[in-house]
């Protein structure tokens, strides 16, 4: 791959971050390939550099009830070295969606000859294991895990620390394009073999993400919530630098990959406000500002990359009435936090008055944070787990009469097939 050097870093504290580097090759052959020397500007990632890291990434894609056609690309896009982690939302009554999910990827793990776990979100099992490590914020009142992609995005960093994965990586499962997610992959190692520090982050801004306008693709290029959170977040570190910015472009960038160690301790927020709120979690404890709970963290830096792809981003479209809630979720980490001057706070109230029909009076929602990993029991989470491993884990060897079973005849719970539980007892 061969990306833009990067040739803007602004720092706040301890995080440099990094304007956007675009994606100018898709592959640059191996590290040898050529004689030619080096253009200033452009880094040349060779294959064996991306490999190393894909070797050591999980790749987590959170579902819930997309169409299996999507869902079956989207998991053909994953590097082979990467290790798949599907954890899924979808229904399993009459119609078991999840059921449809494990079938397909296990039919693609046996031709692709690789292993993948997939885990349903509200699996009992798990809930257990998440109660021995007094992660109890992670459950409703039902005591199972909450709904939403951000619990989905919990689980599978629980599961790539278990199998002590260095990277983590996501990708949404509604994605038309298996090259587009090919790529992203490709860019998280990319940005990851950039770094100078452990604890590192990489953002992907879309090229283009494509919609349908009378009849015809427009090939836009900013999302409205996007382009409206990255003002405030460039107006935020602008007030507290004193210098005016514009270096945040990916505030709402659902494609990303953080490095184990940053993942650790990095609390993720619910619903919406996932992506803008990790930059506030970077700007709060490194920024320099408030006091830090991770020296070592200020000591390394911590690196912000933000990757344009060459593919452009077309998901489905599942309507429009979110983007008011999506818009004053990510305003909303923003105005809540203790970074955030009461100036600004005005501006971000009026901005929600005209653009999300807020009424006076009326704020936007404190974002609801999850405690991070460094801060549960993950002994005891991994100590009740190991031994169930195998009930998640596709492991690309079995046959096909074993992999794929006659559509309603068998039903799965907690990842499990009902019938063998039956035939057990
Ligand atoms: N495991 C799990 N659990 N996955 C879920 C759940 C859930 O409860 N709800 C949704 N998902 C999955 C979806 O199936 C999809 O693969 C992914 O999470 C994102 O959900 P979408 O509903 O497609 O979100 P979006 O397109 O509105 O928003 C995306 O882009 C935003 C920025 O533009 C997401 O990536 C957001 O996180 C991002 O902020
Ligand atoms: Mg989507």
């Amino acid at each position: 791959m061969r990306i833009e050097t990067s040739r803007h870093t602004e720092r706040f504290g301890a995080v440099r971050l990094h304007d956007v580097q675009r994606v100018l090759l898709l592959d640059s052959g191996g590290e040898d390939s050529s004689d030619a020397p080096e253009i200033k500007g452009v880094e040349k990632i060779g294959e064996e550099r991306i490999r190393a890291i894909e070797k050591k990434m999980a790749v987590v894609i959170p579902t819930k009830d997309e169409k299996l056609k999507i869902f079956e690309g989207v998991i053909s896009g994953v590097p082979h070295d990467c290790l798949l982690i599907v954890i899924s939302n979808s229904q399993r009554g009459d119609i078991n969606r999840f059921k449809m999910e494990r079938d397909a990827l296990a039919q693609f793990c046996y031709f692709a000859h690789r292993p993948a776990l997939i885990i349903h979100q509200r699996d009992p099992l798990l809930t257990e294991a998440l109660r021995r490590a007094n992660y109890s914020d992670l459950l409703d009142a039902d005591g199972l895990i909450k709904e939403g992609k951000c619990e989905g995005l919990i689980i599978g960093f629980l599961f790539a620390a278990m199998t002590g994965k260095e990277y983590i990586g996501f990708v949404d499962a509604d994605n038309y394009f298996p090259g587009a997610v090919l790529e992203y992959i490709r860019a998280y190692a990319a940005g990851f073999s950039l770094s100078e520090s452990p604890y590192a982050m990489v953002r992907i801004l879309w090229k283009y993400k494509p919609k349908i306008s009378e009849d015809e693709l427009y090939f836009k290029k900013w999302g409205r919530v996007s382009e409206i959170d990255n003002k405030y977040f460039n107006i935020l570190l602008s007030a507290r630098t004193g210098f005016e910015t514009d270096i945040i472009k990916t505030a709402n960038a659902g494609e990303h990959a953080i490095t184990m160690k940053l993942a650790e301790i990095m609390p993720l927020a619910s619903g919406y406000t996932v992506e803008p709120q990790q930059l506030i979690f970077l700007f709060e404890q490194f920024g320099g500002i408030m006091p830090t709970s991770y020296q070592d963290v200020m000591t390394e830096g911590v690196d912000v990359f933000q990757i344009e792809t060459k593919n452009p981003h077309l998901h489905e479209q599942k309507g429009e009435e979110h983007l008011k809630d999506m818009l004053a979720g990510g305003l909303g980490t923003i105005y809540h936090s203790s970074l955030c001057e009461p100036k600004l706070r005005e501006i971000i109230l009026e901005e929600l008055k005209n653009h999300a029909d807020f009424v006076p009076g009326e704020e936007p929602p404190k974002p609801l944070i999850h405690t991070p990993l460094c801060k549960i029991a993950f002994g005891k989470f991994k100590e009740f787990m190991l031994p169930h491993l195998s009930v998640y884990k596709i492991d690309g060897t079995q046959e096909k009469s074993t992999y794929l079973s006659t559509p309603g005849a068998v039903t799965f719970i907690n990842g499990r097939d009902e019938k063998k539980k039956r035939s057990k007892g």
